[in-house]
């Protein structure tokens, strides 16, 4: 894909439905007894391997337009998985089936089977789980066990860690605790709550104790996510302006939005609806020049996968921005310090990889060139809207990944 520049970006949109919460609407309600609709789903590749995995355990899935109609397996079957190059699948899958009485596998692409998944394993196997790995990482094998509580304190800030936890804690006997010193998104813990689990939070715990789930109807919002490309659009071209409609707004989500803002640029919500995941429309319009920004660990969770994104617009301010305490980056589909980093230089800029993060040393703008996406979706979104407000435009190899959460993004794009 060639990205060619563009001197002006008004525009407004909706955006790819969210990628977290539609994961888990099918996943939970397939798990779940009786039927129930998500509406807007996401269909990208990462959905459509917990689509496929849902089905194979026995659920019945019908997908028609964006509309999923999921009826809940009563007991899931014993299956060989494949969960694509989905991370959240793998974890969450793991700890849905540790306690369900089957013997299941999950594999996946090259870059799922380098993650590591010690993280879920290790406390499954606190839990009473027979789970073994392959050296840590996909294949996993799951066979039959009977699960108790933890008390468990996270040692990285992972939602999908404490969500693999409390999903077998619904399978548990006793109490099963799960305390996180950064909040991760809390998808999990709201959608459960929904389904009808004895879930409650308590400071920055989160406790849950065996329970069946209730069929739930889901829309899916917006994914702030994918808006990330859309506002960094407006961040960078010189006349930039985007309104992305119904996005969701999750607090443990919108860290993107305060970056934004500390950039110096105008961020707007309106048309706001209230409720356990609440969205509105969102408006990012450039005003004036662009600061750089510094993000520490805590800020982290609530805009991990925005990184390599904000660190391309951080090309196009004045200045250094310092991203740290963002070592999971290292850990994503590709080693984003290392991508982002080899991303921007590519394309004319000075950019430095620190063991937890980067430094982008911001010169006001990039030339362009040709960038690879090393496979990873989110690189190849953040090069292309790098790109767009570049001195020569950008080709960029790889650019079929975007399909993973972001089915359609070169048509709005480009
Ligand atoms: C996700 C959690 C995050 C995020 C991923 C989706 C989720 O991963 O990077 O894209 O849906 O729970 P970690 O929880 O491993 O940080």
């Amino acid at each position: 894909m060639f990205v060619r520049p563009v001197k002006v970006f008004d525009r407004t949109l909706s955006t790819a439905p969210d990628k977290s919460i539609t994961h888990r609407a099918v996943m939970f309600n397939a798990a779940a007894e009786g039927e129930a609709v998500v509406e807007n789903a996401l269909l990208g590749g990462d959905c459509r391997s917990t689509i496929s995995c849902m089905t194979r355990l026995g659920a019945r899935i019908e997908v028609s337009g964006g509309t999923v109609r999921v009826r809940g397996a009563k007991r899931f079957a014993d299956a060989a998985l494949d969960a694509g190059n989905s991370g959240t699948t793998t974890r969450l899958l793991a700890g849905l089936l540790a306690g369900r009485g089957v013997n299941a596998s999950i594999d996946g692409d090259g870059s799922l089977r380098s993650r590591p998944m010690k993280r879920v394993t290790e406390p499954l196997c606190a839990m009473g789980a027979d789970i073994e790995s392959t050296d840590g990482r996909a294949p996993l094998y799951i066979r039959p066990a009977k699960l108790h509580g933890i008390d468990y304190v996270m040692p990285v800030a992972s939602a999908q860690v404490k969500s693999a936890v409390l999903l077998a804690g619904l399978g548990a006997d006793g109490e099963t605790r799960v305390t996180e010193s950064v909040p991760s998104r809390d998808h999990t813990e709201l959608m459960l709550k929904a389904m009808g689990a004895d879930i409650t939070k308590s400071g920055s715990s989160v406790i849950v104790r065996r329970s069946e789930l209730r069929a739930t109807d889901v829309r899916v919002p917006g994914d702030i996510s994918a808006a990330a490309f859309l506002f960094g659009v407006a961040a960078v071209v010189p006349c930039g302006r985007v309104t992305v409609t119904e996005v969701g707004l999750n607090p443990t989500r919108t860290g993107v939005l305060d970056v934004l803002c500390r950039m110096g640029l105008e961020v707007t919500r309106d048309n706001l609806k209230a409720g356990a995941e609440p969205y509105g429309d969102v408006t990012v319009a450039r005003v004036g020049a662009l600061r750089p920004f510094t993000i520490t660990a805590g800020e982290v969770p609530s805009l991990i996968d925005e990184i390599p994104l904000l660190a391309a617009v951080a090309a196009y301010a004045e200045g250094d921005s310092v991203i740290s305490g963002a070592e999971e980056l290292r850990v994503k589909e590709s080693d984003r310090v290392e991508t982002t980093v080899v991303m921007i230089r590519a394309m004319g800029g000075e950019a430095e990889a620190r063991p937890d993060g980067l430094v982008v040393r911001g010169r006001g703008g990039l030339k362009g060139g040709k960038v690879d996406s090393f496979g990873d979706h989110r690189i190849a979104m953040s090069a292309a809207v790098a790109a767009l407000a570049s001195r020569d435009g950008c080709e960029i190899l790889g650019s079929d990944s975007a399909a993973i959460s972001y089915p359609g993004f070169w048509e709005v794009l480009c």
